[in-house]
């Protein structure tokens, strides 16, 4: 079993490639858990499915007849199901709602929270099949943003703070040897542009520095340049040659007045700076020294068609 926990910068592509990536892993008949923890439905959204139960459902079927299942953790869920489990508290949920205790666990207490959802990870990670032998082969975790990951898998420390001793404290010890062990992986997602770029980088000194491994890291929404590449140089410089559009726009049966050909020479300057800034940030990336695999921009990404590409891409790539 491998746990794989997907981080980056908001937006960049977190849970896309989660899924990508559980898709990838199951390819060939193995058996994946994708989750998330932040009580979105990021999940349940991008398959298409009703919102997902505190229970694992199957999402999709895989190349070769994996299977992916998904969970969305909910802290509340968690703490009362731990509840149940360590101190046999049945149906003490509502009584605990009155008195507020559920309250201060999952929001109040962040370090608390964090070990609840981490601690159900591991659970489902670790999780025997009837018979013997892990449920799961690969567990993938759409995790919170690089910002707050180090925070949120070093369970230790945060409830160092709240207990020394008792079950959560030995909980939260068995999820850092999970998370510390050769088993976790902390992969990053990016896009080329220079913030989620710096947010990577130190992202990944953050992990190291918290004892985690990092794992990949993932160039997303990857576009091909627009114009050849012998023309980027010059056009960066802002030299551009207005006849060759001028031509252009008449062979495609376009008016080239003289203000619409100098905008378009001014948006090939603009993208083929883009496009140099993007390989000033690839490189900036490749100085890390991490495996690093491109994803393209694909027009169908929110579908099933198109988190089946970037899992093909991944596997292509040597990801999985
Ligand atoms: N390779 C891709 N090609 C095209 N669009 C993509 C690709 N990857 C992600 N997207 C799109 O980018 C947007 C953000 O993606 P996603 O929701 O996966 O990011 P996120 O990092 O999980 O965001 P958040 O921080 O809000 O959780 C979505 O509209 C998604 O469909
Ligand atoms: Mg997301």
């Amino acid at each position: 079993m491998k746990l794989h926990v997907v981080s980056g910068k908001g937006g960049t592509g977190k849970t896309t490639i989660a899924a990508g990536l559980a898709l990838a892993l199951a390819a060939g008949g193995r058996q994946v858990l994708l989750t998330e923890v932040e009580a979105r439905q990021g999940i349940a959204q991008l398959f298409d499915t009703p919102p997902l139960p505190y229970e694992e459902r199957r999402v999709a079927v895989a190349r070769g007849g994996g299977e992916v299942y998904a969970l969305a953790i909910d802290p509340e869920q968690a703490l009362l199901e731990y509840l149940e489990q360590f101190y046999n508290l049945r149906r003490a949920g509502s009584m605990l709602k009155k008195l507020g205790a559920i309250d201060f666990a999952t929001t109040i207490a962040p370090g608390l929270r964090d070990v609840l959802l981490t601690g159900k990870v591991m659970e489902a990670a670790t999780r025997e099949r009837r018979g013997g032998g892990r449920l799961y082969d690969a567990v993938v975790l759409d995790a919170p943003p690089t910002g707050r990951i180090a925070k949120f898998l070093n369970v230790n420390t945060e409830v160092a703070a709240l207990t020394r001793m008792g079950p959560v404290r030995n909980q939260a010890n068995s999820v850092m040897t999970l998370l510390r062990s050769a088993k976790t992986v902390v992969h990053l997602v990016t896009v080329l542009e220079e913030m989620p770029v710096q947010e990577t980088v130190d992202g990944i000194a953050e992990l190291v520095a918290t004892d985690l491994k990092p794992g990949a890291v993932i160039v997303n929404m990857v576009r091909d340049p627009l114009i050849p590449e012998e023309r980027i140089g010059d056009a960066a410089a802002g030299s551009v040659d207005t006849d060759d559009i001028a031509r252009g726009l008449k062979a495609a049966g376009l008016e080239g007045d003289p203000m619409t050909v100098n905008a378009l020479a001014g948006e090939m300057t603009d993208h083929a700076r883009r496009v140099l800034l993007e390989r000033q940030e690839l490189e900036t990336l490749s100085a890390l020294a991490r495996p690093t695999y491109q994803v393209p921009y694909i027009s169908d990404a929110t579908e099933l068609s198109g988190l089946q590409e970037i899992a093909d891409r991944l596997q292509a790539a040597g990801m999985v």
